[in-house]
């Protein structure tokens, strides 16, 4: 009997014993291809040998020494790397210990930024509905995730909700994407007016939508727009990009693609790879300025933030994504992986959507491609697809409630940086058969007619 308090009290886990590669091992001696990097975090693969060494080193030289006392010469050196690789006038660092820490740190900071700036009446948060933002109150507070929020919303914080910019279910018949990015945007400037332009802080928004919809990219300029919109009324922009950043997309950061630099942007799972627990949030030069010019101090911080394990795991990490070339690797694979993901699934009957950037992909799965209607939620499409999956030895991050917090199934998937052409092959092979087995008796599996609505 086991004394840990597990995710979901009825399952049995496997237990993890080893991993190397792409490929997890558990204490039965099966293998696994990690095809979701857990949840979109192990970039390098398992037993990265360059991330083990520099882990060894720095645990000789200095383990822990907190923040309010000493840097260390790796947080440092971690810093610069991050301040030199992001866009823009992002070029300072605040160190946490993972994604939903990330959020809490960026609302803080938004919110003291316009104490420090004189505008203190500034108090609300704009977010989206069906994002995740962290577990964590303030963070739950952000995300729009109906099922995560429900039980927990008397003790959060109050926030409004726009609609994500979601072309597969939001963009309407024969509209055009710049006619629907311009639509998606005006919700936000909507919001702010009706808000009031200056009681507003921030509008946060993952830039690829990742475990609440299923690796779903903002359509043609919608940043840009939102860029403009949030500039007009002083409001600023904060992107999560937990999931997606880091090179997730190909891009160090998913918003390069869309030419947008926000005023803060957090990042956590890629930038250790799953090595140690780690998170930052990078901030514009004015916000420093802000603080620098105003009271000298963030008023937050926690005992962990910066541990030099952590910043030597994120260091050693990012160097090998460069050293490697990766991104590069990260695109022709991310294209190979479409395009294998269309060949078995895009005329498959119940497979509504392909989308995606990079080696960040999600299938959305529907009873009926035409109304494009969900299955029955009392199916758990999602749950079987994961069982099929890991029986197969795949992992994959498949989740439910996809269309509004409690109905739709979606499938994520975000292999290491590090994989090949053939595992690709053998991942979606994989993918195929666990959904074909985790259908409904009864559902079709003849081809449908139209091809996939479209490409993300
Ligand atoms: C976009 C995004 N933000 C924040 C978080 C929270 O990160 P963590 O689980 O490390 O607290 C997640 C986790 O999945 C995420 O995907």
């Amino acid at each position: 009997m086991t004394h840990i308090l597990h995710r979901n009290i009825a399952s049995t886990l496997p237990v993890a014993v080893g991993g190397q590669g792409i490929n997890l091992i558990d204490a039965d001696g099966r293998s696994y291809i990690d095809a979701s990097g857990g949840a979109a975090v192990s970039c390098l693969g398992h037993g990265h040998a360059t991330v083990i060494a520099a882990l060894h080193s720095q645990l000789d030289a200095i383990a822990y020494a907190h923040t309010s006392f000493f840097t260390t010469e790796v947080a440092e050196r971690l810093a610069d790397r991050l301040a030199q690789d992001a866009p823009g006038n992002l070029d300072h660092v605040y160190f946490v210990s993972g994604g939903s820490e990330a959020i809490e740190a960026a609302l803080k900071m938004a919110r003291q930024y316009f104490v420090e700036k004189g505008e203190p009446q500034r108090r609300h948060i704009i977010a989206r509905r069906q994002s995740y933002h962290g577990n964590t109150l303030g963070a739950l507070a952000a995300g729009g995730n109906e099922w995560r929020r429900r039980q927990f919303k008397p003790l959060l914080i109050e926030t409004h909700h726009i609609d994500p910019c979601y072309a597969y279910r939001l963009q309407r018949v024969g509209e055009s994407d710049q006619a629907y990015a311009a639509r998606s945007a005006q919700l936000l400037e909507d919001q702010i007016l009706t808000l009031g332009p200056d009681t507003v802080i921030a509008f946060v928004a993952e830039t690829v939508v990742g475990a609440t919809l299923g690796a779903v990219p903002p359509v043609a300029d919608y940043l840009q727009r939102v860029r403009r919109i949030c500039d007009r009324y002083g409001v600023l922009l904060i992107l999560d990009e937990v999931m997606c950043g880091m090179g997730r997309t190909g891009r160090l950061y998913a918003c390069e693609e869309d030419g947008v630099v926000p005023d803060l942007v957090t990042i956590a799972k890629g930038l250790g790879g799953g090595y140690q627990p780690t998170g930052a949030v990078l901030l514009g030069s004015h916000i420093f300025e802000a603080f620098r010019q105003g009271s000298g101090f963030f008023q937050h911080g926690h005992t962990f933030m910066g541990h030099p394990m952590a910043a030597a795991a994120a260091l050693a990490v990012q160097e090998t994504i460069h050293r490697d070339g990766l991104l590069a690797n990260v695109v022709a694979m991310g294209e190979l992986l479409d395009l294998r993901l269309r060949e078995r699934l895009g005329h498959h009957a119940h497979v509504g959507d392909i989308r995606g950037r990079g080696l960040f992909r999600g299938v959305e799965l529907v009873m009926d491609r035409g109304t494009k209607a969900p299955f029955d939620p009392l199916h758990k499409l999602h749950a079987r697809i994961k069982a099929e999956a890991m029986a197969r030895g795949l992992m994959v991050y498949p989740t439910g409630g996809t269309v509004d917090g409690l109905i739709g199934d979606h499938i994520l998937i975000a292999p290491p940086f590090i994989v090949n052409g053939a595992q690709i092959g053998m991942i979606v092979d994989r993918l195929g058969d666990a959904i074909d087995a985790a259908l409904p008796v009864g559902a079709s599996l003849d081809p449908g007619v139209a091809a996939v609505s479209r490409n993300g």
